[in-house]
């Protein structure tokens, strides 16, 4: 993989450019990653040849849009090895997704459910949850993390009960990089005959994922993370909890009949997918997927663990640098602090030497409550980042260090 690294930044037009007079450093891919050439392409032809509404028109353009969006369905399908390319909801990213699952259930709870929460959560993960309990009277409890970014498993079995009817946590913390035991997870939860949602958006440009293996009962995720455009994401579920699921939203496609006194909604997927959807972005989502599946996920893994290994060396050689989230399994993602350094101020002197990182809470502020800080400098590596860049970002943090402290 080291050895193809130049050969697959040329694929990706923004790699090349400056900021602020220097090369581009992009460290910022657990935000978004970058977009291929090849995946670009697929946006401009859908643009330029076939624009059109699908599963609407009988002409051409509408026939081609439509093949090409269903297409993308089963390269999804085909991805995560759903049984049905039905259980592929395609919606505007992991947030939708969640908030869909999380609305549907608003009609499927009573007061003293239990829902089980990991504190590893990103915002999305847990602000429609306490919405839904706001609406049901069911409760929300924690499953705690321990000082190294892993989550406390023991406290996980004592909170699982009869009275648990969900239970939802990261694959991969989106802070911290701490890859969360989900085999283990989905066993017990089961177990008491609770069904697990699994967020996947930091995972899935990492790890492959068998949602009929890990016997997932939702799984949700981003193409933005995966190579693809922003605004589209998928919903995975199991077909008989979809479509035991109310609708989200209502309006066009999702219906079978309707009369001023009754619906008949669509089945799967359609009945969660109203309106007219991201089109380009939804058959760009597939293109993406092949794209990363052209280079493998097992090497993408491989090579930046290397990266994550290098970079961990080299920055815990910095005075004063602590590192938050030293779970034993990570992906390339290192959140840190500097002494007393405030993230912004360090990341806003890296963006001046054209290196990209993400500072603050990362939409995870209990994690940074429980180490009581008000948030980090992050950098997460991707299969296009090279041992110079890390060189680069050691260089900067320690020339900012000199400038601020
Ligand atoms: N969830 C994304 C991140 O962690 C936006 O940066």
């Amino acid at each position: 993989m080291k050895e193809r690294v130049a050969e697959i930044r040329a694929d990706f037009p923004i790699l090349s450019r400056e900021v602020n007079g220097s090369p581009l450093v992009y460290l910022d891919n657990a935000a978004t990653s970058q977009t291929p050439q090849a995946v670009i392409d697929v946006i401009a032809d859908y643009y330029s040849r076939y624009n059109a509404n699908i599963h609407r028109g009988v002409h051409a353009l509408s026939q081609e849009a439509t093949d090409a969006y269903e297409k993308a369905r089963k390269t999804i399908q085909a991805h995560f090895s759903a049984a049905h390319a039905h259980e592929v909801i395609l919606t505007s990213g992991t947030t939708h997704s969640i908030n869909i699952v999380a609305s549907g259930y608003s009609t499927l709870l009573k007061a003293g459910d239990e829902l089980l929460i990991s504190a590893l959560e990103h915002h999305s993960n847990i602000v429609p949850w306490q919405m839904l309990c706001q609406k049901t009277g069911a409760q929300l409890k924690v499953i705690p993390m321990l000082p190294d970014g892993t989550l406390d498993m023991e406290a996980f079995a004592h909170l699982l009960s009869e009275r648990t009817q969900l239970v939802f946590v990261n694959q991969v913390s989106n802070a911290l990089g701490t890859v969360n035991p989900i085999p283990t997870i989905i066993a017990q939860a089961h177990a008491v005959g609770a069904k697990v949602l699994v967020d996947g958006a930091q995972a899935a440009p990492h790890i492959a994922t068998d949602v009929q293996v890990l016997d997932i009962d939702y799984y949700v995720t981003s193409a933005h993370k995966l190579c693809g455009p922003t605004g589209v994401g998928m919903l995975y579920g199991k077909t008989e909890l979809l479509r035991a699921l109310p609708p989200y939203q209502g309006g066009g496609e999702m219906i079978a009949t309707v009369t001023f006194e009754k619906t008949i909604y669509a089945d799967l997927p359609h009945k969660f997918e109203a309106g007219t959807p991201n089109i380009a972005g939804g058959i760009a989502f597939g293109a993406a997927l092949d794209y990363m599946n052209g280079i493998g996920l097992e090497a993408i893994a491989a090579y930046e663990q290397e990266l994550l290994q290098y970079a961990t060396e080299q920055l815990k050689g910095i005075e004063g640098l602590r590192i938050f989230g030293e779970a034993p399994e990570k992906t390339a993602v290192i959140s840190f602090l500097v002494g007393a350094i405030h993230p912004y101020d360090m990341g806003s002197i890296l963006d001046k030497m054209g290196i990209a990182v993400r500072t603050g809470h990362h939409c995870a502020q209990p994690i940074m409550d429980f180490f009581q800080i008000p948030g980090t400098i992050r950098a997460s590596f991707s299969f296009y980042n090279t041992f110079e860049e890390v060189d680069r970002l050691v260089a900067g943090v320690k020339k900012a260090q000199m400038m601020l402290e």
